[in-house]
């Protein structure tokens, strides 16, 4: 369906080629009409006759002038008016709008095109570190990530969301050298033993993550400790039975807990692959890249150079492997990109990691596309997130200055946010909760995902939880208010089914007063701003446009009767635009990753 803005240029254009303005004329369309930037004085605007005086050597207000006449009695604008110097001022004809708006009701996706080229695309936006707790900085990825993996699906791309978990590198050695020391005599460091290892694991959760932390602060202070660590990492890496074994326990353990805490935040992820899972590959794209001439030795590494004329600034060489032979970071995004071409062929691999990462992503999709791991169409885009902050600017700590644990967040918030839902609400204890972690998440979400990602943000919690101003508890609080309506409406022996005579909404009753005509602009522009999330892999463009149709809705609830209206077709017609509005909203929340109550 075409876009509202797309029409009302059309009906635009073919007056100014009716004036003899025409794109054969002028050279370009002049017609182009865009969102008033003075809601008070009109809805939408066009400046083509500004932009024409030059070209037909006559004053931009003559042009304005003879465009409106040519307007007068169109279907699309009950008001066109040329105004000094030359803007053309206009207001939408309420039948078309009604009209459109049906259209949309009845459309697939109200109104969404599906992509002209859909793509498969591949989203790495997990990163967690196995044996390690989820903290703060995970939230952004996790959020943002699974927020453009709804929208892009929604608009009918094929995503798959890979979780590309941290379970190969020193860490895991360091981990397994902190259980030796605890439990030397465990069955998976005696290398003579030949017979089946337990089934359960040596250590529970809390333990595995009590381990990560202080067996990493030794090995900074105890050389020693640190080079027993580095040859445990490199037994594992070589397949020494006893530390897979211990390994694989670990990912058990590990994984259960990523995914209850996911999952907490709606968190779904397709693929749960991890950098171990292309340990394999390696060796066969370090061969490939010396075979192909890309990869050379320097200082005893191996390394792809990857910078290029244009630079301004210096990109150094991409290193493959180190001068002990050990891979990297890098070496295992390589061989994952790889990986991901052989088995998925995407269109796109989207990237999700903290803004620091900018050079390195630079230099690996460099190398990536140097040696040919990509096909030259492949789209590989990296997306850097800012910082989450507290109060003082500051990157978010615990009160005593540690690293906040994500699990506490979550926790500390749905506590904040049962705190206001038991405020002045009748509601069982049990109801209460269920609510309030429906809210919490909203906050947490919405907090995240309505500021552009690659900004910092300020994690206020007073401000997130507050069920007024831009956050997910006042959209939350809209959706919840027009499904009350609709239910009393229900209650009292309304309808509401669409097929009852709901579709009133182009009938030609008319469209009453300012905010009922605001709401439906609004609800029209749907379609344009889902396409735009989703070319620009922005959810904060969501956010902006359910803020506007939240704060749109409220206006029009206050100053409209609509169970008491007493024309039934009128009241029918004003249930048909909340069940749109409901719709729509529930829609985008959706694709943000949340969920409304039926109460609150
Ligand atoms: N595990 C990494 C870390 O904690 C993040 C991984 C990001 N994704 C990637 N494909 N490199 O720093």
């Amino acid at each position: 369906m075409k876009k509202l803005l797309e029409l009302i240029s059309e009906e635009m254009q073919a007056a100014f080629e009716a004036a003899g303005y025409g794109e054969a004329e002028a050279g370009s369309q002049l017609g182009r009409v865009t969102l008033s930037n003075r809601p008070d004085l009109c809805e939408y605007q066009c400046n083509g006759a500004m932009a024409g005086a030059k070209k037909f050597k006559k004053a931009p207000i003559m042009i304005a002038g003879e465009v409106a006449e040519k307007l007068q009695g169109s279907q699309v604008f009950s008001q066109a008016e040329a105004v000094m110097p030359g803007f053309l001022n206009l207001r939408l004809s309420e039948e078309f709008l009604r009209d459109y708006l049906r259209d949309m009701r009845q459309a697939e996706k109200f109104g969404l095109d599906e992509p002209t080229k859909p793509r498969k695309i591949i989203i790495d936006y997990g990163g967690a570190n196995v044996a390690k707790p989820l903290h703060v900085g995970h939230l952004r990825s996790a959020v943002i990530g699974e927020s453009i993996k709804r929208i892009c699906r929604y608009a009918g791309h094929e995503v798959i969301g890979d979780a590309h978990l941290g379970d190969w590198g020193l860490q895991m050695g360091l981990v397994i050298v902190g259980i030796k020391e605890r439990q030397p005599d465990l069955v998976y460091f005696d290398d003579s033993y030949e017979g089946e290892y337990p089934k359960e694991a040596p250590f529970t959760i809390s333990e595995l993550e009590e381990i990560y932390p202080a067996s990493s602060s030794k090995s900074k202070e105890d050389p020693e400790y640190k080079a027993q660590a580095m040859e445990a990492t490199y037994k594992l890496q070589n397949g020494v039975r006893g530390y897979r074994a211990l390994w694989r326990h670990m990912m058990n353990v590990s994984v259960a807990d990523l995914k209850k805490v996911y999952s907490s935040l709606n968190v779904e992820f397709d693929l749960w692959k991890g950098e171990s899972d292309v340990r394999d590959l390696i060796p066969e794209m370090v061969q490939y890249m010396k075979d192909g001439g890309y990869a050379y030795i320097s200082e005893g590494a191996l390394v792809v150079d990857v910078k290029e004329e244009t630079d301004t600034k210096e990109v150094p060489p991409c290193m493959i492997l180190k001068s002990d032979g050990a891979s990297l970071y890098n070496t295992s995004d390589l061989a994952t990109i790889l990986e991901r071409m052989r088995l998925y062929h995407p269109d796109q691999i989207i990237y999700l990691t903290d803004k620091r990462q900018d050079l390195y992503f630079d230099q690996v999709f460099r190398c990536a596309r140097k040696t040919k791991l990509v096909e030259p169409e492949t789209q590989l885009k990296w997306i850097g997130f800012g910082t989450v902050n507290g109060i003082d600017g500051k990157p978010f700590k615990t009160r005593d200055g540690g690293v906040m644990r994500l699990e506490t967040l979550i926790q500390e918030t749905k506590d904040e946010m049962l705190r206001k839902i038991r405020e002045g609400r009748e509601m069982s204890e049990e109801e209460a909760k269920a609510v309030a972690d429906m809210v919490a998440i909203s906050a947490l979400l919405y907090g995240d995902l309505s500021n552009q990602a690659s900004k910092d943000y300020i994690f206020d919690m007073d401000r997130f939880t507050s069920f007024e101003g831009d956050t997910g508890p006042y959209i939350l609080y809209t959706i919840v208010r027009i499904k009350s309506i609709l239910s009393k409406y229900a209650e009292q022996g309304g309808s509401l089914e669409d097929s009852e005579g709901l579709e009133l909404l182009a009938a030609p009753a008319e469209a009453k007063g300012f905010a009922q005509k605001q709401l439906m602009m609004q609800l029209a522009g749907f379609n344009a701003m889902m396409e735009s999330a989703s070319e620009e892999t922005a959810p904060h463009r969501v956010c902006a446009f359910i803020y506007d149709l939240a704060n749109a809705f409220n206006h029009f609830y206050h100053e409209t009767k609509i169970l008491a209206e007493e024309d039934e077709a009128q009241k029918r017609s004003l249930i048909a635009l909340l069940l749109l509005t409901r719709d729509v909203l529930e829609t985008c929340i959706h694709v943000l990753g949340f969920e409304a109550p039926d109460k609150m």
